[in-house]
């Protein structure tokens, strides 16, 4: 079975790297990927395998029935969404579509599935059990495509028993993956606060309520909720990346505003620092004359890879690609929405190496050079269609 597998994501590799080049010339933002469902969609057709469409919005849903389908269930995922961002690589694939990028992989993502998808139909009677294919929006904007698919009823009939991802990783070469058990990478929430003061003349400050310098004492006593009242063995970030107030040098503004994220690895903690960054602004702006507005919208969770189904994967990749071509990966403190999943059932979210030999294609994602060495591809067939069949029977 493992020499099959090898040689047909050698085999396909043409027609696997054509669909990543029409996927990547033609991409769509989050929640609108309609012709790249379409896209999908018609490969599945032309491979005989059962799907639906539409599912959520924009989703695709596959099903490959191996011998006992009612046996076990697994599922794939693989993300569809590109970013806003205009792309800077002169490649014969180039985004058609002005100011739209897949700079973060998902071209790749889907491509991948896409051939694992036929792998997997054509040697359908030779494992047990059923394979869903997930092919979701929107994973780059909140509240994600994955929650939106949860609540459609992705996640029953049947029901998985585990469930798989790959994503790119520009920081490791083609022809390696990555793994890490348990805590992986980190919930992101968005932080808006509005501090409301009382403008006026900035030679007059007693009689104005200045929203600038409160916003300041903001800043940089909300850290202190990292550094004093989390525990310092939970990493957590807390970034403002966006401030807004005033607009001259005389003129005490009415109101600041400040954007923001919060990112952390352990989902108790997680609320209690949305509950003190509302009480820590609140009672400074109170003690200042201001009042505040604090939104704290519930983005993606942490990701959490199960330690075993994580173990088993490891070891079916080090079986297909070589013990040194399966690395560890450090934490992360960036999301992902496959942290839905992980929260329903067990997961393994693991890493595809995308540069090459270290030297090209290291731009990081979301960044408009960002591009991957294709011999990737047969890497994330490969390997992702062996620990399906291994998961399946095991
Ligand atoms: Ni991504």
């Amino acid at each position: 079975m493992i020499d099959k597998i090898k040689s047909k994501a050698e085999e396909y590799f043409p027609e696997i790297q054509a669909i990543r080049h029409h996927i990547h010339a033609n991409p769509e933002l989050s929640f609108e990927e309609y012709k790249t469902a379409e896209f999908i969609s018609s490969k599945l057709t032309e491979y005989g395998i059962e799907h639906e469409t539409g599912v959520a919005g924009t989703g695709v849903i596959g099903l490959i029935k191996g011998k006992n389908p009612d046996k076990k269930c697994i599922a794939l995922r693989a993300d569809m969404d590109a970013l806003p961002i205009q792309e800077a690589n002169d490649v014969a694939y180039k985004s058609k579509n002005d100011g739209v990028m897949h700079a973060c992989g998902h071209d790749v993502h889907s491509s991948c599935l896409l051939g694992v998808a036929k792998i997997l139909h054509e040697l359908r009677d030779e494992w047990e059990g059923t394979v869903k294919l997930i092919f979701q929006q929107g994973e780059e904007k909140h509240p994600g495509g994955a929650s939106l698919l949860i609540k459609a009823g992705v996640l029953e009939n049947p029901k998985p028993e585990a469930i798989f991802a790959l994503h790119v990783y520009p920081h490791m070469p083609s022809g390696t993956v990555g793994f890490r058990a348990g805590q992986y990478m980190a919930s992101t929430d968005e932080v808006y606060i509005t501090i409301n003061g009382k403008g006026g003349h900035a030679a007059l400050p007693h009689k104005a309520i200045d929203p600038i310098a409160i916003g300041a004492q903001v800043i940089t006593g909300l850290q202190q909720i990292v550094s004093r009242k989390g525990n310092p063995i939970t990493p957590t970030v807390l970034s403002f990346c966006k401030i807004e107030s005033g607009f001259t040098t005389n003129v005490i503004p009415d109101k600041l505003e400040l954007w923001g994220t919060l990112r952390t690895m352990n989902e108790e903690w997680r609320a209690e620092a949305h509950r003190l960054i509302k009480e820590f602004t609140t009672k400074t702006c109170e003690a200042y004359g201001a009042t505040a507005e604090i939104n704290i919208p519930t983005g993606h969770a942490s990701l959490f890879n199960d330690p075993e189904v994580t173990a088993n994967a490891e070891s079916w990749a080090k079986a297909f690609l070589g013990d040194d071509n399966v690395k560890t990966l450090d934490i992360r403190m960036t999301g992902e929405d496959f942290s839905f999943y992980t929260l329903h059932m067990p997961g393994c979210f693991f890493r595809l190496g995308t540069n090459k030999n270290d030297e090209d294609f290291t731009a990081s994602v979301h960044n408009a050079h960002f591009n991957i060495d294709e011999e990737a591809l047969k890497t994330g067939v490969g390997t992702m269609s062996w620990i399906a069949v291994n998961a399946l029977m095991s």
